[in-house]
């Protein structure tokens, strides 16, 4: 299956192709001005206008760049009710012809990669090598749970003969409507947790963030255009208290896939029990640590603490937070550490050489300067300030010394801060971090076999790396390195990106004819 990730820009430099990278990206920055100050509506099959609007507002320097609407409870519930009504219709085409749709509507996408690349800059404040991956991933998850339902045929299965008059099957039927609300730092979320409940025959009402409403509505529209029917692919924006709420509420919602916070996605898990029977999937935050062992390659490490922890401003579930250096190397490594961390500024994503985003809004901003005291129970090692200028730009950050139960070090806070603690052992590092809540990924630099091992053999977390510079604690490929959060950090125990994802959408259904 040709994957569009290890990425656009990868391939295309690669193929001595950097420059036409960069027009492209170029071109398409320019171009998507003609979306911006528009007013986008809610799609329910036609286009729905509300009373109540909110705003899609750029990090990049706090301006407006489109109105969305904030939908009410009647529409949340029309829609809903229109897709209770379609789902089956769609289900009945067959997962072949689903399947087919979503091969199309990937290839569409690819075409206008650069397109939505550039979107992405201004609504998320990614830079041009994020952007594109952003979206190459978006495609790589619509190609292969399209692909991985052509290879288990639909998951239909001949169960054989019970008694010798009777004939039966297993078929995997969708259950109905989901609601999918998504977070605002990765558009190929929404649409990974979009496409398997639509591709598996569910319909789908979608709220994204209220940070990313643009690219999901344009892949909407795309879908829409692709052959998905408007009646089963609904677009809701709105904020997520009352919005997001809504559908978890509505109890002909059958399901809810989820990812975001801890505590919205507990709430979630909360509420469905009281308005269901509800299939929740909830994939939820990150304290995701690096250890660096005394047989560590410092140079690499020193590279991939960096990227996992401030590539994207540390907005990524996956991002670096929590970092454990073995007291052995310590000074000479923090001293790397600072130096290479000092060289990046953030700056205006659009700019080509730009590491180092802005991050998500106002309130991402005003929660950095209200941490500053948490900060200060540490020692600050570089950074520590934000910048006052127009968007939200903060500096990287690195604190140490802090008390082991240190808010920062414990909690997700969602900023390119990083919280570092000196250890004595790699079983020392990986106890500390075992002893935590939350399990989604982590990482470990040593070029000792047996470290590595013992490594994954006790860590306590869903997605684990050893020695990569390239991106520490961060960076999963669909198909090939799932994504999963273990403990509180996601409950389904099912990878995004993995084999076992799509059947979390379907019910089984033993169908047997006597003769
Ligand atoms: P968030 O929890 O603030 O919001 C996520 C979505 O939930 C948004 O669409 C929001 O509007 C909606 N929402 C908010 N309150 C709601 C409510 N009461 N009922 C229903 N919906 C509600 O998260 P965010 O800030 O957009 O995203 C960042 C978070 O997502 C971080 O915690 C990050 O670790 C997590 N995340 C996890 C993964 C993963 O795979 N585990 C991946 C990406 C992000
Ligand atoms: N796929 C993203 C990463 O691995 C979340 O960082």
């Amino acid at each position: 299956m040709p994957f569009e990730n290890e990425n656009t820009y990868l391939r295309m430099s690669e193929a001595g192709k950097e420059a036409e990278f960069h027009r492209l990206y170029e071109e398409s920055l320019k171009e998507i001005e003609a979306y911006f100050n528009k007013e986008y509506p809610n799609i329910i099959d036609g286009d729905v206008i509300e009373s109540k609007k909110i705003k899609d507002i750029s990090p990049i320097d706090g301006k407006e760049i489109a109105t969305f609407q904030l939908a009410s409870d009647s529409s949340v519930d029309k829609a809903v009710d229109m897709l209770y009504k379609s789902y089956k219709a769609w289900y009945s085409l067959g997962y072949m012809k689903r399947a087919l749709i979503f091969l199309k509507a990937a290839d569409m996408l690819s075409e206008q990669k650069f397109k939505f690349a550039a979107i992405l800059t201004y609504e998320n404040g990614k830079n041009r090598y994020e952007a594109i991956g952003d979206v190459d991933e978006a495609i790589d998850f619509m190609r292969y749970y399209a692909m991985n339902l052509i290879e288990n045929q639909g998951f239909i299965r001949f169960t054989g003969k019970a008694y010798r008059n009777e004939e039966s099957i297993s078929i995997m039927k969708p259950y109905g409507v989901f609601g999918v609300i998504s977070p605002f730092n990765f558009f190929s979320i929404g649409v990974g947790m979009s496409s398997a409940p639509l591709v598996t025959g569910n319909a789908v009402i979608l709220k994204p963030s209220s940070d990313i409403p643009l690219s999901l509505y344009l892949w909407v529209r795309l879908m829409h255009e692709a052959g998905v029917p408007k009646n089963v692919l609904a677009f809701v924006s709105g904020s997520g208290g009352l919005v997001g709420r809504h559908i978890v509420e509505n109890k002909k919602v059958a399901g809810i896939v989820f990812t975001g916070s801890r505590d919205v996605g507990l709430d979630i898990q909360r509420k469905s029990i009281d308005n269901g029977p509800k299939v929740v999937i909830t994939e939820m935050g990150g304290k995701d640590a690096i250890i660096v062992s005394n047989k560590a390659d410092m140079d690499k490490a020193v590279e991939g603490v960096v990227r996992a922890a401030f590539g994207f401003a540390g907005q990524k579930c996956s991002a670096c937070s929590l970092l454990y250096v073995h007291k052995d190397i310590y000074d000479e490594f923090m001293k790397r550490l600072k130096a290479r961390t000092e060289a990046i500024k953030p700056d205006d994503p659009r700019k080509k050489d730009t590491f180092l985003n802005p991050i998500i809004n106002k309130e991402a901003y005003d929660k950095f300067i209200k941490l500053k005291p948490e900060f200060n129970k540490g020692k600050i090692l570089t950074g520590g300030h934000e910048l006052n200028k127009p968007g939200f730009y903060v500096e990287p950050t690195i604190v140490t010394d802090l008390p082991k139960d240190a808010y920062i070090a414990r909690n997700e806070i969602f900023l390119p801060v990083l919280s570092v603690f000196k250890c004595n052992s790699i079983e020392e590092a990986v106890d500390d971090i075992n002893s935590m809540d939350y399990g989604l990924t982590g990482g470990i630099f040593t070029e000792d076999p047996k470290e590595i091992q013992y490594y994954f053999d006790n860590i306590e977390v869903g997605v684990i790396y050893a020695n990569r510079k390239s991106g520490g604690s961060t960076g999963s490929m669909v198909g090939s390195q799932p994504f999963v959060g273990w403990k509180l950090s996601g409950v389904s125990g099912k990878g995004t990106g993995s084999f076992y994802y799509l059947q979390q959408f379907l019910r089984e259904q033993s169908q047997t004819i006597a003769h």
